[in-house]
């Protein structure tokens, strides 16, 4: 903390770099007949808002955000193009033939070499939430071609495996024989089976999930590439008719994928999948599909819980809140107010000084759930934290109440702060989790090919690699390990895959927290 300072207001910072980018901004507006973005500058003295562009990056969370964004590219499949990591190259080239399709691309999930689909499209749509919500600040950090491009391959992935409207392919290789193996994704030779789900057998979850990472992406590549937008939108439109119209757990229905992302319910997915193909489209129906009886039945209003992988609630109740913060018209409606008080109770909850602030902390402030990749949560919920205090901030809304207590955009801003950090370095381990950033981090990250050097030969038992006291060969640049136990202790071993396995879905949140850190500017307050 104590960096409040440096966060406020950015001063009037009108380099002729920025004036270019208003210009093209308008021109573009002008030529596509969008209305510009509201630009508001962040202060809260109750005068009228002023457009304004982003502010001067903070270098700590500009570096830290370029070197979380690296891990996207550590964790591509297929054949690399402009690969910038020197130990990685081409894998995965035959994912998906035996169904004659190319599934090459996509993204390993974590230290293993698996394609969950269901990890992989929530990452898919995180991003581009983080995206859409601040491209301009990730690019005055220059870092937002970078995001786009991770976010690419991983939707080129989603379109290829969805070639029929009710065929969605949601794994590529088995997690048994893959676990079997310690190698590098070069060197792969084990078989990698697909499994698809289809109109006998559904999966509402992942094709639900993956509606929502299509809807979204095609919102970030509506203007650079209208012809892909489109495609997403279309691919995405016909994914929730499938996810709805044949509901069914994707983990009931499949078993095997119990063991690693086991999915507590569906109806999250379908109202997070709606509340995204309303933004995209702007057609009622999906509206009326959140706040309807499917609001009523999967919507859990007042209940604030932890966004993760397997529960969308809380992104859907501020991905909702934006709508109740910045449509008059639509606002009234009283299952959107619904919405947006859980959103308000969510956040609530994270406030420390909250009177309904949750008890599942570690002494020195981090959320705390899980002894299992437990970074996960407070990274996720700070990146929710900081969304929701720059809708406040761009709305002018001055407060929310906490039962008691009121508080503002700025303490939501400074609890966001606290967790990322706790994450960089301001803990009692005194150490990144970041890897990569500051000088201590994890040196036995849980990953196969950060463990293993670029010229061995392992064939798939290089056991040895993942045995050796000595540390990786391979820097993981960005990944973001699972993180300390509740009594902030913290085992730095490769096997103690708990706490030093990465994942790609925790890249996509601490890359959404920092991005909304790097610098202030008002949020979007439309996705045009
Ligand atoms: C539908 O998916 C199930 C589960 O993956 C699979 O066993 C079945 O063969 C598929 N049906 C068709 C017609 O391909
Ligand atoms: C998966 O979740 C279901 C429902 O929550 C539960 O009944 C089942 O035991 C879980 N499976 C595993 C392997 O944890
Ligand atoms: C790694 O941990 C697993 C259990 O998580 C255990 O079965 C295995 O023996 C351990 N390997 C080494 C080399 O310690
Ligand atoms: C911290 O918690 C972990 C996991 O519960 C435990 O294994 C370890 O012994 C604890 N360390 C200390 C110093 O209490």
């Amino acid at each position: 903390m104590g960096k409040m300072g440096e966060e406020k207001k950015s001063g009037g910072c009108m380099g002729w770099f920025i004036v270019l980018i208003v210009v093209g901004e308008i021109a573009l507006a002008l030529a596509l007949g969008f209305t510009l973005r509201n630009k508001f500058h962040h202060d809260d003295d109750g005068d009228s808002p002023v457009p304004r562009p982003p502010g001067p990056v903070a270098q700590k969370y500009g570096d830290a955000l370029k070197i979380a964004l690296q891990f996207f590219d550590i964790q591509k499949s297929g054949k690399l193009v402009n690969n910038e990591i020197s130990w990685r190259g081409d894998s995965g080239i035959d994912d998906g033939k035996e169904a004659n399709l190319d599934l090459s691309k996509g993204m390993y999930d974590a230290g293993d070499h698996m394609k969950f689909g269901f990890p992989m499209a929530y990452t898919a749509t995180v991003l581009s939430w983080a995206i859409l919500e601040y491209g301009d600040q990730m690019n005055k950090a220059n870092q937002l071609d970078s995001a786009k491009d991770s976010l690419k391959w991983i939707t080129d992935y989603l379109i290829n495996a969805h070639p029929e409207p009710n065929v969605l392919y949601i794994q590529v290789g088995d997690p048994d024989i893959d676990h079997s193996c310690w190698n590098r994704p070069e060197s792969m030779t084990e078989k990698r089976p697909l499994i698809q789900i289809n109109a006998s057998t559904p999966g509402t979850e992942v094709a639900a999930e993956t509606a929502a990472a299509m809807a979204s992406a095609s919102l970030v590549f509506k203007s650079s590439d209208s012809t892909y937008s489109n495609s997403l939108l279309k691919h995405a439109k016909e994914l929730f008719t499938f996810a709805d119209k044949h509901r069914g757990s994707y983990s009931e229905n499949i078993p095997q994928v119990q063991k690693y992302y086991n999915s507590t319910g569906y109806g999250d997915e379908l109202l997070w999948a709606a509340s995204w193909l309303y933004h995209a489209t702007k057609d009622q129906t999906y509206l009326d599909y959140v706040v309807g009886s499917n609001g009523e039945t999967y919507a859990n209003w007042g209940s604030p819980t932890w966004f993760s992988w397997d529960d969308k609630r809380p992104g859907t109740q501020v991905l909702l809140s934006r709508v109740s913060f910045f449509d008059s018209k639509a606002a009234t409606d009283a299952s959107l107010k619904k919405y947006r008080k859980t959103a308000e109770a969510v956040m609530c909850g994270l406030l420390p000084k909250s009177p309904t602030a949750t008890s599942s902390r570690t002494r020195s402030g981090l959320i705390w759930i899980s002894d299992w990749n437990a970074l996960q949560h407070p990274v996720a919920s700070a990146f929710l934290a900081v969304v929701y205090s720059d809708y406040m901030l761009t709305s002018r809304t001055q407060k929310i109440q906490c039962d008691s207590a009121s508080f503002s955009a700025k303490d939501l801003r400074k609890f966001a702060l606290s967790q990322a950090n706790y994450v960089l370095g301001d803990n009692p381990m005194k150490m990144s989790y970041l890897v990569g950033y500051g000088d201590k981090y994890s040196q036995f990250v849980h990953h196969r090919g950060a463990s293993i050097p670029a010229d061995a030969t392992t064939g798939c038992k290089g056991w040895q690699w993942l045995e050796s006291d000595q540390p990786n060969p391979n820097v993981a640049m960005g990944a973001l390990v699972g993180g300390p136990f509740l009594n902030e202790s913290f085992v730095d071993d490769r096997n103690n895959s708990m706490q030093t396995e990465p994942s790609t879905y925790n890249s996509a949140a601490i890359v959404g927290l920092l991005s909304g850190l790097v610098t202030t500017s008002s949020v979007a307050t439309s996705f045009t």
